[in-house]
This record gives structure tokens, sequence and C-alpha cells, in this order.
């Protein structure tokens, strides 16, 4: 045990020494992994697509981004990849694989860590398992400038383990009521546990601009009103039949029809989501909320 911790902070090392010394052809402007958890209120609204496809197109951008599926009850990221991993999550949990044995470099650049389907509550792990999870997402630190978390959808314990311990939340709705409703109680919950939360917002399945801007704008006031916070509105997708069908080929969106119009607008995402950060606080600061929210400190 002891050799593989020193393996591991070795490996950390040297990746980081690469990005200092010769890899000036990567963007590493980040002392630290900039953590951005994609999460819903309801489910089904389209996290992962989103997660997945703005990972490829952070990648083409030359930033080193690693997607965790964090979705511990129907963890699906590789399936819209298109891979079939063999090791995820719950070998990490159970103590038999480190998360870089299990990390996957895909064609298209982004590294994933695969979810296990109906993998037991991070909150239920003994203090052994979950401190050796978390120690082990720090090792993460300094192979990414970008670390995307899919969660899953709602306010469960395991959702929000991950949403709280993030240093940005992108909340995702479309623009049915219901789902704004949920979007509605997601960010109370984010701002009212953790104020400090950048939080951004991005409508899907839009049927035009100005309906994915009046929801942003009903979203926002109740924010402001009532939360006395402001929501960053990151823009939005249109509701276009393209995702399904790169769903079903299991082909991200943004490599099946890079023309799409889905994929156009996710563009206009990235470049909203402005590199640099006003404050990334890395994996440690992730690490230490993530570990405070599990060990009921939070
Ligand atoms: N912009 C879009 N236009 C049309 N269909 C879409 C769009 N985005 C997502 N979908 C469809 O919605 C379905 C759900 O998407 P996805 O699995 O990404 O949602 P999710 O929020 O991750 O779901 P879950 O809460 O179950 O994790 C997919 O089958 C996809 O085809
Ligand atoms: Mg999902």
């Amino acid at each position: 045990m002891a050799d593989q911790a020193q393996g591991l902070r070795a490996l950390a090392k040297q990746a980081h020494l690469e990005d200092h010394l010769g890899n000036s052809a990567l963007v590493t402007p980040y002392p630290a992994a900039r953590t951005i958890a994609v999460t819903s209120g309801k489910g089904g609204v389209g996290k992962t697509n989103f997660t997945t496809n703005l990972a490829l197109l952070l990648a083409q951008a030359r930033r080193r981004v690693i997607v965790v599926d964090a979705d511990l009850g129907l963890a699906n990221i590789h399936v819209v990849m298109g891979i079939s991993p063999t090791y995820h999550l719950e070998h990490v949990l159970r103590g038999e694989k480190t998360l870089q044995e299990i990390l996957i470099s895909t064609p298209g650049g982004v590294q994933i860590i695969a979810g296990g389907s109906g993998i037991t509550e991070l909150a239920n792990l003994d203090h052994a398992q979950r401190t050796r999870f978390i120690e082990s997402l720090s090792e993460l630190d300094h192979l990414a400038d970008t670390i995307l978390v899919d969660t899953g959808a709602g306010l469960s314990q395991n959702v929000m383990g991950f949403v709280l311990a993030a240093d940005e939340v992108i909340v995702i709705t479309t623009p049915e009521p219901t789902s704004l409703a949920d979007a509605y109680a997601t960010i109370k919950v984010v701002s009212r546990e953790n104020p400090g939360t950048r939080l951004h917002l991005v409508v899907n399945m839009a049927t035009s601009e100005a309906e994915a801007s009046a929801v942003y704008e009903r979203l926002s006031l109740v924010a402001r009103q009532f939360l006395h916070i402001e929501l960053d509105y990151l823009g939005y997708l249109p509701q276009d039949a393209t995702v399904s069908r790169a769903v079903r080929a299991q082909q991200p969106f943004t490599q099946f029809s890079p023309g799409s119009p889905v994929a156009r607008a996710l563009s206009q995402i990235v470049d909203r989501l402005g590199y640099p950060p006003a404050r990334p606080a890395g994996v440690s600061g992730f690490l230490n909320r993530i570990s405070n929210f599990f060990s009921g400190r939070k």
C-alpha cells in the first residue's frame, strides 16, 4: 500500500513537472483543476449528453479534461461515448483499483472515469472506503485542468455530495415547468449550503433562443428575489433530433454531426464558460468539501 501510494505521488509529480517543463503545446493556465459539476433537479434533461460533448469540445481547445461519471445509480457516460470499460468506480470503492488505473483515454482526447451502476450510497461507505476514494481523487489534480462531474438528478446525498464539493455547478433545465421547479430546488440547496459556488444555467431542448432566454429570466428573477444570488446564463441547446440519432449510433453528437444546430450551440456555451475562472480552488478544495459533506461536518 505504501509502495502504491508512493508510486501515485511520483506519477502526479511527474505529470506536474511535464506541464511546467516540456509540454508547452498544452494549455495549462491553472495551478489546479477546475471542477465543474453538471446536475439537474429533474432526470432525463440531457446532463450526460451535455457533459460528454462539452468535454470533447474542451479537449479540442487543448484542455486536459477528465469526466467523472458520478451518477452512481445509472452510470452511462461510457454508453454515450461508445466504449465498454472493464473497470469503473465500483472497483475503486472496493479498493481493488486506483482512479489512475481505471482512467480511460478516448479517441477525442478526453479521459473518463466510468461509473458503476447501482453503487451503494457514498454516505454509507465505511470510513476507510470513503477515505480511500477521496484520497484517490486528489491524484487527478495534476492530470487535468478541468474535471467535469456528471451527476445523477435530484437532491439525494449521492448527488449533492458531488455538487456541493465542486467549484462551479452547471444546472440544466428544459423549458418544462416541472423541470424548472426542480432546477430551482437544486439552486436553492446549493446557494444555501455552499454560498460561494458559481452557479450557471443551461436551458436544454429549447424550441427557440427566445424561449430559452425567457426560462433564464424567470429563474434568475426568483433566484435574485428569494435566494439573493446571481445566476449566470451559459446559453441554451436547441431541441435537435441529432442528439437521439447520435445516442443510437453510440457517438457523441459533436462527433456524429459537428455542424448540427446542437453542436454549434454548444460551442457558444464553451466560449461563455470563460477561461480562466475567477478562483479555481482545484481538487484539493473539492476533496475537503466532499470529505466534510460525507463525514457530517458540512
Ligand atoms: N438538445 C436535445 N435535443 C433533443 N433530444 C435531447 C437533447 N438533449 C438530450 N436529448 C435526449 O434526452 C435523453 C436524455 O438525455 P441524457 O441521458 O443526456 O439526460 P440525463 O439528464 O443525463 O438523464 P439522467 O437524469 O437519466 O441521467 C436522450 O435520450 C437524448 O436523446
Ligand atoms: Mg445522465
